[in-house]
């Protein structure tokens, strides 16, 4: 499972696929549409395809549930010979708490399994959170292609 790492310490080159605005569940489909074609698009496998637009899809459910909806945007990342993907969930929502517990498999402020945070992180393999209570928060995740 990757770590809770600070925003912003990946020494990768980005390129902007796509921005997308989660505001409605009819934009979330459109995101894991988007983030499958890029993931076909890539190359990755059809597991990576799966664990990515998984975790994409529950990040945004909590954009749009939790954080009263943002936006997401898709990068391609490169390092030296590795590609990858990558997504960045923002919204000006009221923050989380207490993100380790928020983190931690069980815990949900709402109706949910309280899975979707800690699933995501572990189908990823990076895994970044940012979070102010009153000011809202960033997710980025990153899915390096297998070779
Ligand atoms: N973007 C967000 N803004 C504010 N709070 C959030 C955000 N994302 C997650 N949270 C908080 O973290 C908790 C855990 O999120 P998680 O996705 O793990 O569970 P859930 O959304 O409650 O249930 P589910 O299993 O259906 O995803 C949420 O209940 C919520 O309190
Ligand atoms: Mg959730």
């Amino acid at each position: 499972m990757p770590d809770v790492s600070m925003i912003g310490v990946n020494d990768v080159t980005q390129r902007l696929v796509a921005e997308l605005s989660l505001r409605s569940d009819e934009e979330i489909v459109r995101l894991r549409q988007a983030v499958r074609d890029q993931a076909i698009a890539r190359g990755f496998s059809l597991i990576d395809q799966t664990k990515f637009v998984t975790a994409a899809s529950e990040l945004a459910r909590n954009t749009l549930q939790h954080g009263g909806g943002g936006t997401a945007q898709l990068h391609v990342v490169i390092n030296g010979a590795r590609v990858g993907l990558r997504l960045t969930f923002t919204d000006a929502g009221p923050g989380i708490a207490d993100v380790e517990r928020a983190l931690g498999d069980g815990f949900s402020t709402g109706t949910g399994l309280g899975l979707g945070l800690g699933g995501s992180r572990r189908l990823c393999d990076e895994f970044a959170i940012e979070s102010q209570l009153g000011n809202g928060t960033t997710v980025v995740i990153t899915k390096w292609k297998t070779r």
